[in-house]
C-alpha cells in the first residue's frame, strides 16, 4: 500500500487543509512560518525542511502550519527497549493568525500517526516550561515527561529543555514512583 499522510490522517474535521507533506516549493513559506513562530531563534541550514520529513497545512496558497522530524536510534539503553528506531519531533509551528483552532494537535498527531504506520515505536519531543500550548498537545497525545536538558533553550526564558516521550505502539512506559517516566 502506498503510504501518505493523507491516508492516515484524513478526518471529516480536515477541511482540506491537510496535513500532507510538504512540497519542495514550499520550503521558503515553511522557513517563514519558522521565523514567524520563533522569531529570537537562529535561522536553519540551507535546505534543512528538504532534508528532514515535513508535514504542513494549508489554507489556499497560505502554509499556516507545519512540522517536522527525523527517525533515529534510541538515545540511551533504556529508551531501546521501545526498539531501534525513534521520531524525534522537531517543532512545531502554527501560524499566531491560526492558532486556537485545534490545528497545532491535529499536525502532532499526524506526525504519531506517520510515525506508527512506519513501524516506529517510540516518539521523543523536547519543549520549554513556559510552552503551554505544546506541553497541552503533549499531554493530549499520551507523552510523559522523561527528563530536563539544562541549556537546551538559551533564548527562553526557563531554558531548559522538557523531553517528553510516548510509546507509539501500546507497550507500557516505564513510570517510576514519583509519576515521572525513569530518567527524568
Ligand atoms: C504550540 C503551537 C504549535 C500550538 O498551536 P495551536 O494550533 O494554537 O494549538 P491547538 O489549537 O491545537 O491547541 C492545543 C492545546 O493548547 C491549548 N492552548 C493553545 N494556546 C494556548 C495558550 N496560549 N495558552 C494556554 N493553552 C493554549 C489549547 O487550548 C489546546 O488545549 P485544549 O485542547 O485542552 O483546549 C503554537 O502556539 C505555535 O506555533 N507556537 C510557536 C511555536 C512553538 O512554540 N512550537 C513548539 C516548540 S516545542
Amino acid at each position: 500500500m502506498e503510504m501518505t499522510v493523507e491516508t492516515l490522517t484524513d478526518r471529516p474535521e480536515t477541511e482540506g487543509l491537510g496535513p500532507r507533506f510538504m512540497r519542495e516549493e514550499e520550503e521558503a513559506a515553511v522557513r517563514e512560518l519558522f521565523t514567524v513562530c520563533h522569531p529570537t531563534w537562529p535561522d536553519k541550514p540551507p535546505q534543512w525542511w528538504l532534508c528532514h520529513p515535513t508535514l504542513v497545512l494549508a489554507e489556499g496558497d497560505r502554509i499556516i502550519g507545519s512540522t517536522s522530524f527525523s527517525l533515529s536510534i534510541a538515545a540511551t539503553p533504556e529508551l531501546s527497549h521501545y526498539g531501534d528506531d525513534v521520531l524525534y519531533g522537531h517543532d512545531l509551528c502554527v501560524h499566531p493568525d491560526a492558532r486556537g483552532r485545534g490545528l497545532g494537535l491535529r499536525l502532532a498527531r499526524a506526525r504519531h500517526d506517520l510515525g506508527r504506520a512506519l513501524g516506529v515505536t517510540l516518539f521523543l519531543g523536547m519543549t520549554w516550561r513556559e510552552n503551554t500550548a505544546m506541553i497541552r498537545i503533549f499531554d493530549q497525545l499520551g507523552c510523559w515527561r522523561h527528563a530536563t536538558l539544562p541549556d537546551a533553550y538559551p533564548t527562553e526564558p526557563s531554558r531548559e529543555g522538557l523531553v517528553y516521550i510516548a510509546g507509539l505502539k501500546s507497550r507500557p512506559v516505564p513510570v517510576s514512583d514519583d509519576g515521572t517516566t525513569k530518567g527524568a
